[in-house]
């Protein structure tokens, strides 16, 4: 019996109850930090140090903090769906619940590479990307090819390269569940434009969403009880969701 497919977009009010500042709520990120000088290559060029100190930290914070049960309840729809997460998060929280398919937008906080001053930034080959843990890099710290390691983070003024695999993705959902993002980001906050005209769209988060579509039901909870709202409202459809019969 061939699974649904359901795609799952999130975004940093996921991790929130694992302990993980979100970006735009009040005392977010963006409150503490300006994003120009700590997540744009513009800030790269102009002090390095500075980037490095701000992905240092929130590493060594990954290493303190375990995913939550909304992380959970999203590997646990592994059984009864096919499940692609696209995630906005740079944590590795997805990983650790147990979620299989996942599709780094904005890259990965344990990752590093070297640095691709004179190319173009995102033909980058993977086989340069290597994970660090919730280990720190400095300004000195060379790769092989005697490039400055920096962060495997797409940052403002960089592509997005895996978009594309992204947009497949949501093309062929047979569902689609968004949890804890602003959609304020492009092209991330694009995506569900992508899904089927009778792709059903639940988005789960306490506040208001900016968008306006027929297709989409707001689940009005955080993440952890949104989750069990989400999963009692497959069980409901479940007939009609879990197989399909073509
Ligand atoms: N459960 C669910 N949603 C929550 C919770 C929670 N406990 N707490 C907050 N939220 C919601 C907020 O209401 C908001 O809609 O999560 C969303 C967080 O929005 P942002 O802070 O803007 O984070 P995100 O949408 O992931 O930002 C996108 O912006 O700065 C860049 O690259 C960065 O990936 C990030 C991108």
């Amino acid at each position: 019996m061939k699974k649904k497919n359901l795609v799952v977009l999130t975004g940093a009010g996921v991790s929130a109850e694992s302990g993980i500042s979100t970006f735009r709520d009040s005392n977010g990120l963006w409150e503490n930090y300006r994003v120009e000088d700590v997540a744009s290559i513009d800030g790269w060029y102009r002090n390095p140090g500075l980037m490095l100190d701000f992905y240092n930290t929130r590493r060594k914070e990954l290493g303190t903090v375990k995913p939550n049960a909304a992380h959970l309840a999203i590997a646990g729809l592994e059984d009864r769906y096919n499940v692609t997460v696209v995630t906005q998060n740079v944590d590795n929280l997805h990983e650790r619940a147990g979620s299989t398919r996942i599709i780094h937008l904005h890259g990965e906080l344990t990752k590093v590479r070297p640095e691709d001053r004179y190319n173009d930034r995102d033909n980058f080959s993977e086989e340069t990307v290597f994970d660090i843990g919730h280990g720190e890099i400095h300004i000195g710290d060379l790769a092989a090819d005697g490039a400055q390691l920096r962060p495997h983070i797409v940052w403002f003024g960089e592509p997005v390269p895996k978009i594309e695999q992204a947009i497949n993705a949501v093309e062929k959902a047979d569902i689609m569940l968004i949890v804890g993002t602003s959609l304020q980001v492009y092209p991330a906050a694009g995506l569900y434009r992508f899904a089927g005209n009778s792709t059903p769209i639940y988005i789960i988060d306490p506040k208001d969403v900016p968008v306006a579509d027929p297709r989409i039901t707001h689940i009005r909870e955080v993440a952890t009880k949104g989750m069990e709202e989400f999963e009692n409202i497959l069980k409901s459809k479940e007939s009609d969701y879990l197989c399909s019969h073509k």
